[in-house]
């Protein structure tokens, strides 16, 4: 039941920027009770930790002098259903878009709109993942895990509206940062559809369409392929930073001066602005600097041509954010997590 330790182990094809880092400790953890002996080893106690999935949305600018724990803890489970719904638990390591194939596969409406998002279901939670209208919260019933180090409850259990949900936010970003490993997570998926057509380019794809969620997962899947660049041919992390929500009265200054800014209001009056129109604003959009650079499609996107190190993507992140705030007033903070 110990899981294999490597040592020194390369985490190149274990993040989706193709950084050459390694893992002084690496283990694949496949079941509940081998995390648990790992976590209960008094050798490995007071060694840091990392829980790894996809490494898709983490910035390595250094090797990592601990443990990584690899999720691959898999498994499909339909553990309820009623009229309107079926609950299905899912091993952690699962591949979040498999899962979503899965789903249109068996008629289980919910998460079409989230198709092709790179990843594990594990990391999903994290930061409570979202596309095209739709974010985990709106299907997660619950989930699932082992604390670390280990402590009761075993395994601790947190509804969906004890996750602190906010956008590309939750619970374990903050409180929990670092303090959990999730094993599994319940989805609620509904049996009856309700289709998310609102963001313009989906609504045109399905247009004189029999409408269903195959049709709105293919649309997805298109307009991403359009738009942001495979991790398989060109390093990257999705989005590097959130869309910046700002004040009422601060987005009323701005758009005096710049009145073709794209926005879209959220809560309590607030206006949120994309950040990739900000960048590409900027001049930097498709700008290169040296192996690393500004995807040339989506402004958001920061890539690694190849050869780049973490600290090159960080610098260049650094000097987005420090040109974004000087022409706009606008601090963007980033999404992916750097370690
Ligand atoms: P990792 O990168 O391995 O980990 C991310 C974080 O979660 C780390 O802090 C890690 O320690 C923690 N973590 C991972 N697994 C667990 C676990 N089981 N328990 C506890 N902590 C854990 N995101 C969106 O929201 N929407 C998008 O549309 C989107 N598009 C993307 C497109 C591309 C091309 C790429 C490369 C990324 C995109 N992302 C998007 C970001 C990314 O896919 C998601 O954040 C995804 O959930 C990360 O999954 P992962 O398994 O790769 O996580
Ligand atoms: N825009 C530009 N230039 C660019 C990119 C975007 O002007 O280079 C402007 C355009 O006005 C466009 C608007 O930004 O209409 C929105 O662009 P897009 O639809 O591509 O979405 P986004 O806001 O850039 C967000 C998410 C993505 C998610 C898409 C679709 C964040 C940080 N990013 O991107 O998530 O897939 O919406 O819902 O919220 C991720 O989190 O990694 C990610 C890829």
């Amino acid at each position: 039941m110990t899981p294999i330790i490597e040592e020194n182990k390369s985490l190149k094809n274990s993040n989706t920027f193709g950084l050459d880092v390694t893992a002084r400790y690496f283990a694949t953890i496949n079941s509940i009770a081998e995390l648990e002996t790992l976590l209960r080893d008094a050798r490995w106690e007071s060694i840091p930790k990392l829980v790894l999935g996809g490494g898709s949305n983490i910035l390595f600018t250094q090797d990592f002098n601990g443990l990584v724990l690899h999720n691959a803890i898999l498994g499909i489970e339909k553990i309820n259903e009623n009229d309107a719904h079926v609950f299905l638990k899912i091993g952690a390591g699962e591949n979040w878009h498999k899962i979503v194939l899965y789903c249109i596969e068996n008629n289980y409406a919910g998460i079409e709109n989230l198709s092709l998002i790179p990843g594990t279901i594990g990391a999903a939670p994290i930061q409570n993942i979202g596309a095209y209208g739709v974010e985990l919260k709106d299907v997660l019933d619950s989930v699932e895990g082992i604390q670390i180090p280990p402590a009761s409850p075993t395994p601790f259990f947190k509804e969906a509206d004890q996750c602190e949900f906010g956008y590309r936010d939750s619970i374990f970003k903050h409180a929990l940062k670092n303090k959990i490993i999730i094993t599994h997570v319940t989805l609620r998926l509904n049996k009856k559809p309700l289709f998310r057509t609102e963001y313009g380019a989906i609504r045109e794809l399905v247009k004189n369409k029999p409408l269903s969620i195959k049709a709105i997962s293919d649309a997805v899947i298109k307009i991403r392929q359009e738009k942001l660049p495979d991790p398989k041919v060109i390093g990257n992390a999705g989005s590097f930073f959130k869309n910046p929500i700002i004040s009422e009265e601060q987005f009323l200054l701005l758009q005096k001066k710049y009145p073709n800014m794209p926005h879209f209001t959220e809560e309590n009056a607030c206006i949120k602005i994309p950040a990739g129109w900000l960048i590409e604003q900027c001049g930097l959009k498709g700008k290169r600097f040296g192996n690393v650079g500004v995807h040339e499609h989506q402004a958001l996107v920061l890539v690694n041509y190849g050869n780049g190190t973490g600290d090159e993507i960080k610098k260049l992140s650094e000097r987005v954010q420090a040109t974004v705030f000087e022409k706009f007033g606008i601090k963007l903070m980033t999404e992916v997590n750097i370690i």
